[in-house]
C-alpha cells in the first residue's frame, strides 16, 4: 500500500505556541465547541482497533498507517483539551472523556468481526473520507471563525493532518484488491455516513463536554436536544465556503465531479438541512 506518499508525520503538542494564549479573545461558543471536538478526537484508539480488524489480511507493515493516523486523531483531541482546559480551567478533559466513553460505544466498535460495517473495505474507506471531509472542513472553519490565536493555530493544524488523512484513506480506498463497488453503492454509503452525524456520537460529545457531571440530574441528556445544540454552535462556525469544500471532497470520494451538478446539489441540501436542524435548537 503506497500510503507513505501523503504519510510524513505532522506537529508535536509543544510545538504550539501557547504562550500567546489571549483570554479576552475566548468565545463562549467557540469553548463549547472546542470541548465537544476533543472529546470526538480523543475516542480515536476504539477506531484504530477496529480499523485493524477490517485491515486484518494485510501485511503487518500495511497496518502501521492506521497507528500513525490514530495517533494524530489522539493528539487533536489532546490539542484541543488543553486549549479548553486554558480557556475554562473548570473543564478536565480526561474527566469528561471517561464520560462520553462510558456512556458512547457504537456496536461495531466493541465487536471483534472482521467485517466492516460498510460492507466492504472500500465502503469503510469512503466512510473515512467522509469523516476527514468534515473534520478538514469544520476546523478550517473554526479557524476561520476565532480570533484567539492559539486556537487559530491549532485549527489550522489539525485542518491540514485531517486533509491528509482524507488524501491517504483516498489513496487506499484506490489500492485495495477487492472488487470495485458502484457508484450508487459508494453514494449509499457516504449518504450513510454523513446520516451518522445524527446519531449519538457529536451529540452526546458536546453534553459530556459542557454540562457539568454535577449538573447531569438537573439537564439528562436528550439525544434531540443535544444534537440540536451541536449543530447550532456549529453553525456559529460554519460559512458556506467550507460546506462547498466538505461536499467537494465527499463528490470526489465517490467518483462524481467535484465541481458538476450533484455536488452542487449535495452542498444546497446539505447548507438547507444544517440551518434548519440549527434553528430548531
Ligand atoms: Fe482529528
Ligand atoms: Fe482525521
Amino acid at each position: 500500500m503506497a500510503v507513505g506518499t501523503v504519510y510524513r508525520q505532522g506537529w508535536k503538542l509543544d510545538e504550539i505556541r501557547w504562550h500567546l494564549f489571549d483570554a479576552g479573545a475566548v468565545d463562549a461558543t467557540m469553548v463549547a465547541a472546542v470541548k465537544a471536538a476533543a472529546l470526538v478526537e480523543s475516542n480515536a484508539p476504539d477506531y484504530v482497533t477496529y480499523l485493524k480488524r477490517v485491515f486484518g489480511n494485510s501485511p503487518p507493515e500495511a497496518l502501521t498507517w492506521i497507528e500513525r493516523w490514530g495517533a494524530e486523531e489522539s493528539q487533536h483531541g489532546k490539542a484541543l483539551g488543553r486549549w479548553a482546559e486554558t480557556a475554562d480551567p473548570g473543564f478536565k478533559l480526561d474527566e469528561a472523556f471517561a464520560r462520553f466513553r462510558k456512556g458512547y460505544q457504537p456496536a461495531h466498535f466493541a465487536g471483534d468481526g472482521a467485517d466492516s460495517v460498510r460492507g466492504s473495505r472500500r465502503g469503510e474507506m469512503i466512510a473515512r473520507c467522509v469523516v476527514e471531509s468534515g473534520t478538514s472542513s469544520y476546523y478550517a472553519a473554526m479557524r476561520d471563525a476565532t480570533d484567539e490565536p492559539v486556537l487559530k493555530e491549532i485549527a489550522g493544524r489539525i485542518s491540514a493532518d485531517e486533509f491528509r488523512h482524507y488524501k491517504l484513506f483516498y489513496e487506499t480506498l484506490h489500492n485495495q484488491d477487492e472488487p470495485d463497488i458502484g457508484f450508487l453503492k459508494k453514494l449509499w454509503v457516504a449518504i450513510g455516513r454523513v446520516r451518522e452525524s445524527n446519531d449519538d456520537e457529536l451529540a452526546y460529545a458536546y453534553y459530556c463536554a459542557n454540562v457539568p457531571m454535577g449538573q447531569e440530574l438537573a439537564r439528562p441528556y436528550s439525544r434531540k436536544l443535544y444534537s440540536r445544540l451541536a449543530a447550532k454552535t456549529g453553525m456559529t462556525i460554519y460559512r458556506r465556503r467550507h460546506i462547498q469544500k466538505l461536499v467537494q471532497m465527499v463528490a470526489k470520494a465517490v467518483g462524481a465531479d467535484p465541481h458538476g451538478r450533484l455536488a452542487d446539489w449535495g452542498e444546497a441540501i446539505l447548507w438547507r438541512m444544517m440551518q434548519k436542524k440549527a434553528a430548531a435548537a
